[in-house]
């Protein structure tokens, strides 16, 4: 199974993409994750990429593109990913297609999660992470068991650098000039499904999973 979410920033994307690869065993690929990784690192990549996350603004696709590229080469992609944050506009569209297409594969489905810009704020503005796992919580819903601590691996918890005020302001101003063109891309491809993405967690996920299986049990056909 290959997927694409697609989403505003605290759509959802990242609790559902964690789900769902769980579920069918399959390689989580979070660009915003890999560039959060590499600026805790100090790499290369994050020196280079770090302003850019900082001020709400893509990071240029002449980085962003061959590091995707040689992510979906990695072996645990071999059964099958989630994009997590990628393509963000038309230009990484069209380079994963070709990618894919070198590859002798072919994406099976695009879920547009929909949320309200009110109620994306408020998850933005009440979410912590694990530093380590990346797993998400939300301070005005899912809290740790242990205060500051992540359930999964004993990680120590953080607010997001981008989710302060004036950072959420620009990176929504980011994803509405971008996200018009890249869900015509994918509605023209006939494999976009839009997902209602408020209401409780397992409810949304309920939804994705028969979406999924729909679009999975057809392309077998
Ligand atoms: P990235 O990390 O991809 O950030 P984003 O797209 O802004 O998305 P978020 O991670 O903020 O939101 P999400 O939809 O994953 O929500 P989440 O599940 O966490 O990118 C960060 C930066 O990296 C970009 O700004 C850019 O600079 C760079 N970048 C990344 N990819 C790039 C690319 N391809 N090209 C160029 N630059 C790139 O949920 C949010 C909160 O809501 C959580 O607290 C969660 O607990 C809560 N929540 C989730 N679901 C529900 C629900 N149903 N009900 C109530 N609360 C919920």
């Amino acid at each position: 199974m290959r997927i694409i979410f697609l989403g505003s920033p605290g759509a959802g994307k990242g609790v559902q993409a964690q789900r769902l690869a769980k579920k069918y065993h399959l390689a989580q690929v979070s660009t915003g994750d890999i560039l959060r990784k590499a600026t805790r690192q100090k790499t290369k990549l994050g020196l280079q990429t770090q302003s850019y996350m900082e001020k709400g603004e893509l990071v240029p696709d002449e980085i962003i593109i061959p590091l995707i590229a040689e992510r979906l080469k990695e072996k645990d992609c071999a059964h099958g990913f989630i994009l997590d944050g990628f393509p963000r506009n038309v230009t990484q569209a069209e380079m994963l297609t070709e990618m894919l297409k070198k590859m002798n594969l072919s994406l099976d489905t695009v879920l547009n999660l929909k949320v309200s810009t009110e109620k994306v704020i408020k998850r933005l503005s009440a979410r912590i992470v694990c530093q380590s796992c990346e797993a998400v919580y939300n301070t005005e819903g899912h809290l740790p068991q242990v205060k500051g601590i992540c359930d999964y691996c004993s990680g120590p918890l953080y607010r997001r650098e981008d989710d302060k005020e004036e950072t959420i302001e620009n990176r929504l101003k980011v994803y509405e000039k971008e996200m018009i063109p890249l869900v015509e891309y994918y509605k023209r491809k006939e494999i976009l499904v839009e997902i209602k993405g408020e209401g409780i967690v397992e409810k949304v996920f309920q939804n994705i999973c028969a979406v999924v299986e729909k679009g999975w049990l057809k392309k077998k056909q």
